[in-house]
């Protein structure tokens, strides 16, 4: 086959304006060139289309079929759904979540309210637009503060936390400052553990991996920050699988499936939660395109732990979307788990 990959690499855009993890969730050129090497050496034509008019250009010019999208785009809440749109209009099959999915996935908030109508637990919240919003709400600190529209723990710091108005009102104005036009989310803080959960498959979803990340020092208040995950060799633990019991990881793994169907999630996408002290799992966000760095992404991290490695990961998620949409090759080795 010839597969097209689409990305936005991280070293194309300087930061000068804005935070300094303005463009986090985009990809390093190490983690492009490992997908490309692996669906090269599964015995595909490997192009290479990357985002925005070098994609348009190239997916008009090559005759791709199919497309790894990884792009996570540029510009308001439907970033993510940009490539894919384009190629729905194509009628080139991709990989990963189609548009709309991705695009209800990107709004933190709006994916919590559809998550809470099938009885997945997930955080009390509400969205701040303004800094005065924050007086009428009527949850109970601690609260946690993160933008509403981003990943990658982007605008996600030690301090986002807050244990009083004043501590809230402060986080709320710097992300309205710093990420805004774009509201704040503000939710009820979880105590416990976290969980990252790996998902993959189309019509039969199937868990990959429950695995728990711990810093080494925080204990049950532990953070996911930017921080963290910038120096995660330092201060991150991965255990995988996670140390809960059967019964928790049973109740965890049946929620993540069941927002993955919900949400209309394809091939591969990973779950966040927080395992609260009854063992009850809160649902913090969906990852429908989880980072494949082959070194430091939860995703692969989670393969690796599980028994499997990085080439079997690519490798299962090309089988499963060419499967989906039904193409015909002669190269296809169909990894099931
Ligand atoms: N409600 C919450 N309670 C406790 N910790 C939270 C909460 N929301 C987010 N976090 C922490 O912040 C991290 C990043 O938040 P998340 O919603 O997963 O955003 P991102 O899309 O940036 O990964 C989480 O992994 C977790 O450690
Ligand atoms: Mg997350």
């Amino acid at each position: 086959m010839k597969i097209g990959i689409t990305y936005n690499l991280r070293h194309e855009i300087s930061a000068d304006k804005g935070p300094t993890d303005l463009y986090e969730e985009f990809d390093c050129e190490e983690t492009i060139q490992a997908i490309a090497k692996e669906l090269g050496e599964m015995g595909h034509e490997v192009i290479k289309l990357g985002w925005g008019k070098e994609f348009l250009q190239g997916i008009l010019s090559e005759k791709c079929d199919l497309v790894f999208n990884i792009a996570e785009g540029m510009g308001g809440r439907s970033r993510e759904a940009q490539v894919p749109a384009v190629l729905e209009m194509l009628g080139i099959p991709y990989t990963f979540s189609d548009a709309q999915t991705l695009s209800i996935c990107m709004d933190k908030g709006l994916t919590k309210r559809m998550v809470s109508t099938i009885g997945v637990k997930t955080p009390k919240f509400f969205v701040a637009t303004t800094v005065s919003d924050v007086r009428r709400h009527r949850l109970g600190f601690p609260l946690f503060v993160k933008p509403a529209l981003e990943g990658s723990s982007k605008g996600i710091r030690l301090h986002s936390k807050v244990n009083n108005r004043t501590e809230l009102e402060r986080q709320v104005a710097w992300l309205l400052k710093e990420y805004g036009p774009q509201p704040v989310l503000v939710e009820e803080f979880i105590r416990g553990r976290e969980v990252t959960v790996g998902v993959l498959g189309n019509e039969k979803p199937f868990v990959l991996g429950i695995m728990e990340i711990k810093g080494k020092s925080q204990g049950d208040e532990f953070v996911y920050s930017l921080e963290m995950k910038r120096n995660w060799m330092e201060e991150v633990e991965y255990v995988c699988p996670a140390g809960l019991d059967d019964f928790t990881s049973e109740r965890v793994a049946r929620d993540a499936l069941k927002v993955f169907k919900l949400l209309g999630c394809r091939d591969a996408a990973r779950f966040d939660f927080r395992i609260d002290s009854m063992g009850q799992p809160h649902f913090l966000e969906v990852n429908p395109l989880a980072g494949l760095s082959p070194v430091y992404s939860d995703l692969t991290i989670m393969a690796i732990k599980s028994g499997y490695d990085y080439p079997w990961l690519i490798r299962t998620i090309v089988d499963l979307a060419v499967e989906r949409n039904g193409i015909k090759t002669g190269s296809v080795n169909f990894a099931s788990a």
